[in-house]
């Protein structure tokens, strides 16, 4: 079964505050995108990327992945609709272009059932471009369990923290057993067959793509999740990604 990573990067970043979108913004010198398409192709376990970017950001994107294995798509108004675009980008159905060497190989909707577009057995990992710096290991962790007869594979992690209840107010109205709770990451892994299911059937509204195979009552299983997975959202994280590449010699550019 081939792998395709499924990157979704066609947020605004808004929570960043950053003059580019997320995706684009440095991080070691590096864009965080080019970052997180990086880290799933040095897992060794993944055949092909599709990326999903702000659409005005498309031909930028595709510069930026020149001589990958990765097809650059405009992404959509939510995360659900940036993954379902990518997908459909997988058949060749919206048009995607592949990048060769910084040109663009032209696979339009018409052409791109070539020859290495992936059977519908296919294994679908996604993944947040937010997501920089998690380890290939995590990638081939995730691929390995789907692999091993698992349909629908996310890493987690326990939390450290209480877990408090609180209304619009800031009133607390309960405290959350937190050792039945687990902050999800990124790459979850999929059967196509699993996750194409999930997405006809999705709402605008999902945060995770396990989420949604959730809500057709199919069971999603676990693999331990790690700290370098961490998303970046705030300036917090962003210096705290610098601060990690920082002491990681060849990290950078
Ligand atoms: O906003 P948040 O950080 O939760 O987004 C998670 C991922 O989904 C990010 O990598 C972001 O670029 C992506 N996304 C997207 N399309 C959107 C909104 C978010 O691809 N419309």
């Amino acid at each position: 079964m081939s792998v395709v990573a499924v990157v979704p990067a066609a947020g605004s970043g808004q929570r960043l505050g950053a003059a580019l979108p997320k995706a684009f913004v440095p991080v070691g010198g590096v864009p965080i995108l080019v970052r997180a398409v990086d880290g799933l192709l040095c897992s060794g376990v993944v055949d092909r990327v599709v990326v999903a970017v702000p659409a005005d950001q498309v031909d930028a994107a595709r510069s930026l992945l020149a001589g990958r294995p990765v097809m650059v798509v405009a992404g959509g108004s939510d995360r659900t609709d940036s993954v379902r675009n990518a997908l459909h980008a997988i058949d060749g159905a919206s048009g995607g272009e592949r990048v060769h060497g910084g040109e663009r190989a032209g696979t339009h909707a018409g052409d791109a059932h070539t020859d290495d577009t992936p059977g519908a057995d296919h294994i679908v990992l996604v993944h947040d471009a937010a997501r920089p710096l998690a380890p290939p290991e995590l990638t081939a962790a995730v691929v390995a369990a789907v692999r091993s007869g698992r349909h629908a594979v996310v890493p987690v992690l326990p939390l450290a923290d209480t877990v408090k209840q609180v209304d619009g107010a800031g009133r607390v109205h309960g405290t959350v057993d937190r050792s039945v709770l687990r902050a999800v990451q990124t790459p979850q892994g999929f059967t196509r067959a699993l996750l194409d299911r999930a997405y006809a059937a999705a709402g605008p509204t999902a945060t995770d793509d396990a989420g949604l195979v959730e809500a057709l009552g199919e069971p999603v299983h676990t693999v331990p999740g790690h700290a370098s997975a961490f998303k970046v959202t705030t300036p917090w994280d962003l210096e705290l990604a610098e601060m990690l590449l920082a002491r990681t010699p060849g990290a950078g550019t």
